[in-house]
């Protein structure tokens, strides 16, 4: 694309569509502008009009209406046509149905501030017309993404679809502000988002990736790899079982094991166990703290089946 030649309007104008096209999208787009530039301009040079004339009849929608607004620039029907009045168009209050609005604000954060007006007006409309003025479902929204957002936005989109779990982790984008997104702050952020969203759930974790651009393998292995990181909620009882030695030789009915399995094997999230080092007072072993209370082997063993059941 490099044998463009450009008049100095054309090329003005250009950099003005590619001022409102954010950062880091502009390394994809340039190449598809470039071609709808090449095509329309024949080998001659690219002035003003002919920038014009490819966002009026090459871009998609909504970005064409997007940019020709943030451009000022008119329809060539408004252009043309006598003024008539505009039918105001039907009011449409969409009832959002699950996490369907939370995608709909994602998906609108992609969008550049200055266009972001236009688009949600014109993808309130698709998702009208696609529900029929009813319930504006998640895959009524997931529709709209595959449909109309080129790539590589609707990969990210979908991505970040993925990320949005039963939990709210919306406080991931604070703490990546205070913090920056190099690896040596990880355990930071790892930190502050247990803090406020209770543990680390996997969508928080992928966020985090995708976020600070750190490998998700990476973030895992650093989630999993210190124990005060949960990758689970916190269960309504906290038990502490001992793994010291004087515990494990003095447990000859296997009682420790006993309680593990029986915490592991029972569904919900009643009681968090939590394997520790001596927990010094190897006298009752096998040792046990059931919510900051000492018990011996068989005994905690009765308790926790109560809280179980
Ligand atoms: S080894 Fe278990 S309490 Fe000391």
């Amino acid at each position: 694309m490099a044998d463009l030649k450009w008049s100095s309007d054309g090329k003005e104008m250009f950099g003005k569509i590619m001022a409102i096209v954010p950062e880091a999208m502009r390394d994809a787009v340039k190449p598809m502008l470039f071609g709808f530039l090449e095509k329309r301009a024949a080998g001659k040079t690219i002035t003003a009009e002919i920038v014009a004339a490819m966002v009026q009849n090459d871009l998609p929608e909504p970005q064409r209406t997007g940019i020709m607004q943030a451009l000022g620039m008119k329809k060539p029907e408004e252009q043309s046509a006598p003024a008539t009045e505009t039918p105001p168009a039907p009011a449409f209050t969409p009832q959002w149905q699950g996490k369907s609005e939370m995608m709909f604000s994602q998906m609108l954060e992609e969008v550049p501030e200055a266009l972001r007006g236009v688009f949600r007006g014109k993808l309130l409309e698709i998702l009208r017309q696609k529900s029929k003025g009813g319930l504006v479902t998640e895959t009524y929204v997931t529709e709209v993404v595959q449909e109309i957002v080129p790539e590589p936005f609707k990969s990210k989109i979908l991505k970040k679809f993925s990320e949005i779990g039963e939990v709210d982790i919306s406080v991931i984008d604070s703490i990546i502000a205070k913090h920056g997104t190099t690896q040596d702050k990880l355990t930071f952020i790892l930190h502050e988002a247990q803090e406020a969203i209770g543990y680390l759930p996997p969508e928080a974790l992928r966020a985090i990736s995708n976020k600070t651009g750190i490998y998700l393998s990476t973030v895992y292995n650093v989630a999993t790899f210190y124990k005060a990181f949960r990758l689970e909620p916190k269960g309504l009882h906290h038990v502490k079982l001992c793994g010291g030695t004087a515990c494990h030789l003095k447990d000859r009915e296997g009682i420790a094991q006993n309680i593990e399995h029986l915490i592991q094997n029972t569904p919900g999230n009643k009681v968090t166990l939590e394997k520790t080092l001596c927990l010094g007072c190897c006298d009752c072993a096998p040792a046990v703290v059931i919510d900051d209370e000492v018990s011996q082997g068989k005994e905690a063993k009765d308790r926790i089946k109560k809280l179980l059941s």
